[in-house]
């Protein structure tokens, strides 16, 4: 009978190598997993002001050296720690790789494999990811005030003043050049050089087949490029955006996961999620090694910031109702390394969890026609 995908202790201990689109994985778990597991549960705290998730291209002045300084903190932090550690820098990786490449198994009776990608899982299993990443980082910052920021890659406005005066270095739809900076822990020499290129705007519908490899680079100038990316963002968040194809397939105990081609995956997910990943190439080009690039994080922080613009579009949008997926539970290892078991259903809620974001302007691509 279905019941909802489920991580236990016992997943974890019987984790094994896996694969994806035929690379190899190897990122299991040390097999010895002590220590009490502590269920997760949000707890709105009206008395608390929310945490808000920047957007990047809006900082500039004090507020990004502020920013950046601790961001670098933070990540050297992190780097430092040993790979016993289960807040390190490697050890996240390897829990995105385990959950990304098949390493568990669903239950003990059949060899079917968990994979949080080209599902209903992507969503919220990515939203805890990062809720944990950023707070490892506030517990090495010694700041639980410090908040991630998020890459707003489908704002493709080139200037955009907030509050009357400061204004954006450029759309979203450029990969934020302080992550270019090849004096920072949040550089990454292993990604497409093209991919930062000032006068090039990212290309959303850049196809990467793992079959096939990458394809050719456009040549498209920076206008065509954004007016065709907003057409892809108006399908991906509306037109093709229901609830089922926008969350995507349902995958409960039973159902085998399916690389290719990717039907299980929702909308933003296939486009410009998965695109953008292949456009920024190097360790962001398959999920055994994505989140190694510091980029991963405010990248993913937009795609959840997505999540809810799109609840609020209307047009009927809402997260299912079906108890195999708010009762779908995974592990993770918080701040203080304590295994913590969380389901979907707890994180639904991001004031609940104690942040929001920013509020950019969405019109360009909702009203593209
Ligand atoms: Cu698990 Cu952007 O991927």
């Amino acid at each position: 009978l279905a019941a909802p995908i489920t991580i236990t202790r016992e997943t974890f201990r019987a984790c094994r190598p896996g694969s994806w689109a035929g690379i190899p994985s190897d990122c299991c778990p040390p097999k010895v997993i002590d220590g009490p597991i502590v269920d997760f549960r949000p707890k709105y705290d009206a008395s608390k002001p929310l945490r808000v998730r920047k957007a990047l291209q809006c900082l500039s002045g004090h507020e990004l050296q502020t920013y950046l300084r601790k961001l670098e903190k933070g990540y050297v932090l992190m780097r430092a720690l040993p790979d016993s550690d289960p807040r390190s820098f490697k050890r996240q990786n390897a829990i995105h790789c385990a959950y990304g490449t098949g390493s568990f198994l669903q239950d003990g009776s059949t060899n079917l494999t968990i994979d949080v990608h080209l599902n209903w899982l992507f969503l919220p299993w990515h939203r805890m990811f990062v809720y944990f990443h950023e707070r490892i980082l506030q517990k090495l910052l010694g700041d639980p005030e410090f908040s991630l920021h998020f890459w707003n890659f489908d704002n493709s406005v080139t200037a955009t003043p907030r509050h009357g005066s400061r204004g954006c270095y450029k759309a979203g739809h450029f990969v934020p050049p302080m992550y270019n900076d090849p004096s920072k822990a949040t550089f990454e020499a292993n990604r497409s050089v093209r991919a930062f290129d000032p006068n090039r705007a990212v290309d959303y519908a850049y196809n990467f087949n793992p079959l096939l490899g990458p394809p050719a680079w456009p040549n498209n100038t920076v206008e065509e490029q954004t007016r065709m990316n907003r057409e892809v963002m108006h399908r991906s968040m509306i037109t093709l955006a229901n609830t089922t194809n926008f969350i995507g397939k349902t995958y409960r105990v039973g159902d085998a996961q399916i690389l290719i081609p990717a039907v299980g995956a929702g909308t933003i997910e296939l486009v410009p999620h998965n695109t953008l990943h292949a456009w920024i190439g190097g360790w962001m080009l398959q999920p055994i090694t994505a989140p190694i690039d510091p980029l991963f994080y405010p990248f993913h922080a937009n795609m959840e910031r997505l999540w809810s613009v799109w609840r609020k579009l209307g047009y009927g949008n809402d997260d299912p109702t079906d108890p195999d997926w708010l009762n779908a539970t995974f592990l993770f290892w918080d701040e203080n390394s304590v295994m913590r078991r969380v389901r979907v259903r707890d994180f639904l809620d991001l004031n609940a969890l104690g942040y929001r974001y920013e509020k950019v302007n969405d019109a360009s691509w909702i009203f593209f026609d």
